[in-house]
């Protein structure tokens, strides 16, 4: 296999977006449109992949890492131009160098290879990924001869009436022979409607010379969509979340309704897990097999156990167990271990808590800074006061233990093993093991006051 490098173009302002953001970093399904880009390129086997950053450019290298090499366009003068900026990283190499948009986030790693292939199997010194749209407007137009061989590509703002007519556009991808490329860079002029140094005039100039060029027509349109707008943005969202949970439903997941089901590319769902309307589901998150999550439940870097059901709730970076019962109105928060066979019921918030199994906070409490043992019955409005305004403290509520309604665990505590907090009591001082312990003031009864005072 000949030697394969890559340049993604990513140095343009964006201006379309109307953004403080970069362009390259608004999230499509969650993750940077260039990130994407990365990705899938990752999967084809390069040598080297060069991204070309210019506005925003600290931003795209934090966001990339070591996955790219990078070259600086200090004025972004064309995609052309920009191009060129990889001259020192690449002229040298022989091989295939595929270029990218940045902004082009949904081209898969198969349509990539597939331009790859088709452009080694032709012996062009050029091919460009093309495809054929309702509404052309904006992209660059193939141009094509008598025997129906790509002569040039011509942009939208350069066509004549005729040319705005042809519905095969350039997507922006390309596969060339490297050292063509390069060569040919030098002769691409900006004497055009937008003054600017523009790629798709290599294919013209490799023409003229005698090379070989080709066009690799793609069926789907929706792949190569191009990001300049926030119309575009909504419409690459789409077309990525119908992608992402079309494959989830191939594996055996049902999903109520897939308009309205919002799920990151990293994560990962069992079979006979059933989504719910509303269910946005981020980050490195586990659903495990039976799981049932929704109507409208949020959940970002958790683990969710076998069968367990979450309704309307929010979860984040927490461990959520078997046959788990969360929800409605439940917010779990970072570094909680919710065991197998526990509630989180109603308006119930855990925080950097440990709920061992088989153990019950069902409704209105606040959990936090807690290592809540197993078989433990938290009673209806517990409160753990685990904050002094400056420091944060453990409550400890060990097995068996049985904590009244409306208590106040004013941390830190330790209610021991199988004891009993009575309801309404702030509990300021240990409680040993198998106690009841009351703390709350005596209830006096004043007979017939009441008659007495309403005279
Ligand atoms: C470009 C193509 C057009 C194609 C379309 C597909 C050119 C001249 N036109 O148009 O034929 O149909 O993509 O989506 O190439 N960039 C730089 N430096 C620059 C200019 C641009 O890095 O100096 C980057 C941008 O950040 C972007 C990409 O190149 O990622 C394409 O630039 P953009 O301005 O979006 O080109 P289009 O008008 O979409
Ligand atoms: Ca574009």
């Amino acid at each position: 296999m000949a030697n394969r490098f890559a340049v993604i173009l990513a140095a343009g302002q964006g201006t379309r977006m109307k953004s403080k953001l970069h362009k390259m970093l608004h999230p499509v399904a969650g993750r940077p449109m260039v990130q994407h880009v990365v990705d899938q390129l990752q999967q084809v086997n390069l040598n080297k992949i060069v991204t070309i950053v210019g506005f925003g450019a600290e931003k795209v290298k934090a966001q990339l890492g070591s996955s790219s090499e990078f070259a600086y366009q200090k004025e972004q003068l064309g995609t052309g131009h920009a191009v060129l900026q990889a001259e020192d990283l690449l002229k040298d190499e022989k091989g295939v160098t595929v270029v990218a948009c940045g902004d082009t986030p949904l081209i898969r790693d198969e349509t990539f290879e597939a331009l790859i292939q088709y452009h080694e199997q032709t012996g062009a010194k050029a091919s460009v990924l093309t495809t054929k749209v309702e509404n052309p407007m904006g992209y660059g137009r193939v141009v094509r001869n008598d025997q129906d061989e790509v002569e040039r590509i011509v942009e939208h703002k350069d066509a004549n009436e005729d040319e705005r007519l042809i519905q095969e556009i350039n997507t922006g991808t390309y596969c060339f022979d490297n050292q063509a490329l390069f060569a040919a860079l030098k002769e691409v002029s900006n004497d055009n409607a937008q003054g600017e140094y523009y790629l798709p005039d290599v294919i013209k100039i490799l023409r003229h010379q005698g090379d070989t060029v080709s066009a690799f027509l793609t069926p789907d349109f929706d792949e190569t969509i191009g990001i300049n707008d926030r119309i575009a943005l909504a419409e690459a969202e789409k077309i990525m979340k119908k992608r992402i949970n079309e494959e989830h439903m191939r594996n055996g997941v049902s999903i109520i309704d897939p308009e309205q089901t919002y799920i990151e590319p990293d994560v990962q769902i069992e079979s006979d897990v059933i989504l719910h309307p509303g269910t946005v589901l981020k980050g490195e998150t586990i659903i495990r097999t039976g799981a049932e999550i929704g109507p409208h439940t949020e959940l970002e870097d958790c683990e969710v156990g076998e069968e367990t059901v979450i309704r309307h709730s929010v979860a984040t970076s927490s461990k959520i167990g078997n046959r788990v019962n969360i929800g409605p109105f439940a917010h779990i928060r970072p570094a909680s271990h919710v065991g197998n066979d526990t509630k989180v019921g109603n308006f119930v918030e855990i925080k950097k808590t440990t709920l061992g199994d088989h153990s019950k906070v069902s409704h209105l409490s606040y959990i936090g800074d807690a290592d809540v043992g197993e078989r433990v019955n938290v009673g209806c409005g517990t409160i753990t006061v685990n904050y002094d305004g400056t420091n944060k403290y453990l409550t400890t509520i060990e097995d068996d233990a049985f904590i009244g309604c409306n208590s106040n665990l004013i941390a830190p505590v330790t209610v021991g093993k199988g004891s009993y907090v009575a309801a309404g009591s702030t509990i300021t001082k240990n409680v040993p093991e198998n106690a009841l312990s009351i703390a709350r003031a005596r209830q006096t009864n004043k007979e017939e006051y009441a008659s007495k005072f309403k005279k």
